[in-house]
């Protein structure tokens, strides 16, 4: 029993906050590392041509626009790098880097969007979700278009040098949430320039607890996705040089899910629960190794072995696993979860022993996986190659991060991507949660123009 004597140890998952998103525990160290294997793909160029069907229209203002063209555009970049709004976009993001929010605490961030929507005369429903805000520009009418920002920030010390520095200690918008609002604000003020060209209208969703609390389904639970037919969003990305966007078809980012097993314990006596944890342990990791497809990623990790005595003479009563679980697809996703619940509970019972299993779902704890559509994602790219040029757009291999994009990728048909912000000179090339995490702000500009152009093209091509 030596080597399971040096496996039991009081490691106490903090299962308050969420295991799929906090670094500095070990699920998010196996979860980096596989991330840093993934990265280590190289992410083919896409040779993409494209092809600007229908006549090209020049735009002047007035002209109104039924036909989507290259022109129009550059007409949306133009408007988002004007130095007057560049200037703006840098504000709007520092003044949120400065004061950093928790999930569901973004009181301050939402009163400075909902300024900013004052003033640019957008009309907002609010709060969604405590903190969140569903501003809507266009017509009024269908076809109703969604573009989401995350709000929340870190419990991290934020170890950048900078004039804007964060001001709270502890707190620092390490995940780059801050630029997010920054671009859809940004967007709100492109597309309210163009409001009377929209062929319908683009609703824009300021969203809490992207972090930890499922603050997607909260907001889908205010009926943040009324009439919308689809959704986009982004994230700001080391990976790539700043302004690259980068995205794929299909399965992009992993499900996440933790789970916490119970043999013995104080309602049922096992004679030997330590035997029967051992037991459980090796036919999880059979899971994987033995039914996934080798081809359709998938990760069961057992994280953490308790059972609360560790003077080493006595059987405890009960002992207690942790563990995480990944996958790619909706369907491997809950069919791992219902084999890891049989697992537990069918191997226990081989020992007369009960076990059990909980996912926390209600601690809201579960990451679905994040599934691009294919339409929505063939969308992105043609709008992605029009406006920074296809040498500039990347189709990148999925991660086993988890985003609670997802929530609503499982609702409707949506799109996520990245946009690069990696410039060496800068050194805006740490990862996201990282304490050094920065970004090159040249970005904000070119997501505001992605977000705008996302949506006004989506209501001429699929209204
Ligand atoms: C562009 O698309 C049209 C219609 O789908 C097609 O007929 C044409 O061959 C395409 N042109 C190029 C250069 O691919
Ligand atoms: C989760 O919440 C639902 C509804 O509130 C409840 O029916 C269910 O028993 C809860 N599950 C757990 C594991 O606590
Ligand atoms: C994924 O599976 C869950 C549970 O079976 C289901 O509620 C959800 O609608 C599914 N999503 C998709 C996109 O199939
Ligand atoms: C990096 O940032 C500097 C300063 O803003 C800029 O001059 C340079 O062009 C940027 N490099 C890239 C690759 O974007
Ligand atoms: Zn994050
Ligand atoms: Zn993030």
């Amino acid at each position: 029993m030596e080597v399971l004597h040096t496996t039991i140890f009081l490691a106490i998952l903090v299962i308050a906050s969420n295991p799929c998103r906090t670094s500095h525990n070990p699920v998010e160290r196996a979860r980096s590392l596989l991330y840093e294997l993934v990265r280590a793909i190289p992410s083919p160029g896409v040779g993409f041509v494209t092809n600007h069907t229908g006549p090209l229209v020049r735009l002047e203002e007035g002209v109104a626009s039924g036909v989507w063209s290259r022109d129009l555009e550059d007409t949306i970049m133009g408007l988002a790098r004007s130095s007057e709004t560049v200037a703006w976009l840098k504000g709007v993001r520092r003044r949120i880097h400065e004061y950093p929010e928790l999930a569901f605490e973004e009181a301050r961030t939402s009163e400075l969007i909902r300024g900013e929507l004052d003033r640019l005369g957008i009309e907002y429903e609010y709060p969604l979700a405590l903190t969140g805000i569903r501003a809507m520009v266009g017509s009024g009418g269908p076809p109703f278009v969604a573009l989401r920002a995350d709000m929340d920030a870190l419990p991290v010390q934020e170890a950048v040098e900078w004039e804007h520095k964060s001001k709270v200690p502890g707190r620092m918008h390490a995940c780059g949430h801050d630029a997010h609002v920054a671009m859809l604000v940004g967007a709100a003020k492109i597309l309210k320039n163009r409001e009377r060209f929209l062929k319908g209208t683009v609703v824009l969703l300021f969203q809490p607890a992207e972090e930890a609390g499922n603050g997607a389904k909260r907001m889908m639970a205010d009926s943040a996705l009324k009439d919308v037919e689809a959704i986009f969003a982004l994230h700001v990305s080391h990976e790539h040089p700043t302004g690259v966007i980068g995205s794929r078809p299909g399965p992009l980012l992993a499900g996440c899910g933790f789970f916490r097993a119970t043999f013995g314990g104080d309602e049922s006596r096992c004679v030997n629960p330590i035997l029967v944890a051992s037991a459980a342990v090796i036919s999880l990791q059979g899971l994987v190794s033995r039914e996934a497809n080798p081809i359709d990623s998938q990760v069961v990790s057992v994280t953490s072995v308790n059972s609360a005595y560790d003077n080493g003479d006595v059987m405890p009563q009960g002992v207690i696993l942790g563990g995480t679980l990944r996958a790619f697809s909706n369907s491997s996703f809950y069919q791992l979860m219902q084999r890891i619940k049989e697992v537990i509970v069918e191997q226990a019972a081989v020992f007369r022993c009960k076990g059990k299993v909980n996912f926390f779902e209600n601690e809201s704890t579960i990451y679905p996986p994040t599934v691009n559509h294919e339409h929505m994602y063939e969308h992105v790219r043609k709008v992605a190659v029009d406006l920074v040029g296809q040498d500039r757009f990347r189709v990148v291999p999925p991660m086993m991060g988890a985003e609670d994009f997802s929530f609503y990728s499982e609702a409707i048909p949506a799109a996520f991507f990245y946009i690069g912000i990696r410039n060496e000179s800068l050194g805006s090339t740490h990862t996201g949660h990282s304490p050094h995490f920065m970004i090159d702000e040249d970005v904000l500009p070119i997501g505001a123009a992605a977000h705008a152009a996302i949506a006004e093209r989506y209501l001429i091509e699929f209204g």
